[in-house]
């Protein structure tokens, strides 16, 4: 968990290669959807682009099917989902029926007054979805990725007035979210406001507990 460009992408890059589990971005599925122009993408993007939440029952649909494909049944790493109480109880149920539960909330903690210029000046890969940033997390070469070369783009609900809207639903939606979760026990506070290297540091001594 944690606000828009509080680095949930950028740690989950991290995580899924040093333990080898599949990364479960909404955003991400959200923007497949809207590129390849289907039923779901076409719905989604009104809702996006505005800097709002996309429907629960939509966004829990898309999640129950991706829980249940093979690569995700020796387990996962949730990234922007659940959103709402709603959303984190839905999963719950889901995870219920195949005798699954959520081990470990990573909350990203970062104060909003520092995002707004992490999201404007991100740059995502359009090859590989690699994510930079234009002062903080340079690529190599301008424009262009370090993995693949492809050309890098910014993503269109990272302008300043569709951020404002995110950042003020997000910070509505993520006390009671978080209490939901506080209550089991299983939250770990993540100080966000560091050094990309040293949030993944602090993350994995927490995950290596879970090994
Ligand atoms: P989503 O794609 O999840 O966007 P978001 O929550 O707004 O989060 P971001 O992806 O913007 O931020 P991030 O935390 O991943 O930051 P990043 O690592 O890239 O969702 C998009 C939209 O889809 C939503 O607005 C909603 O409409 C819909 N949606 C998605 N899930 C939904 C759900 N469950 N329910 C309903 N609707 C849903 O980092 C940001 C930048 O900062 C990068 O440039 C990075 O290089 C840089 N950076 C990262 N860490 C650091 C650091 N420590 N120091 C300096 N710079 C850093
Ligand atoms: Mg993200
Ligand atoms: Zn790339």
């Amino acid at each position: 968990m944690g606000l828009p460009g509080a680095g949930k992408g950028t740690q989950a890059e991290q995580i899924k290669k040093e333990y080898n589990l599949p990364h479960i971005s909404t955003g991400d599925m959200f923007r497949a959807a809207i590129k390849a122009k289907t039923p779901l993408g076409i719905k989604a993007k009104s809702y996006i682009d505005k800097g709002q939440l996309v429907p629960d029952t939509v966004t829990i649909g898309l999640v129950e099917e991706r829980l249940n494909q093979e690569d995700a049944k020796g387990g996962f790493l949730l990234d922007g989902f659940p959103r709402t109480v709603e959303q984190a109880k839905a999963l719950d149920e889901i995870l219920a029926k195949t005798n699954r539960k959520i081990e470990k909330v990573l909350n990203i903690d970062v104060k909003p007054e520092i995002l707004l210029p992490r999201l404007t000046g991100r740059r995502i890969c359009k090859g590989c979805g690699n994510t930079y940033h234009l002062i903080f997390n340079k690529p190599k070469t301008e424009g262009k990725c370090n993995n693949c070369q492809s050309e890098l783009y910014q993503r269109s609900d990272d302008n300043e007035k569709t951020v404002a809207n995110r950042l003020e639903v997000n910070i509505k939606q993520t006390k009671p979210l978080l209490d939901f979760y506080y209550k089991k026990n299983i939250v770990a506070d993540v100080d966000g406001d560091r050094d990309i290297k040293e949030v993944f540091s602090d993350i994995k001594k927490i995950l290596d507990t879970l090994r």
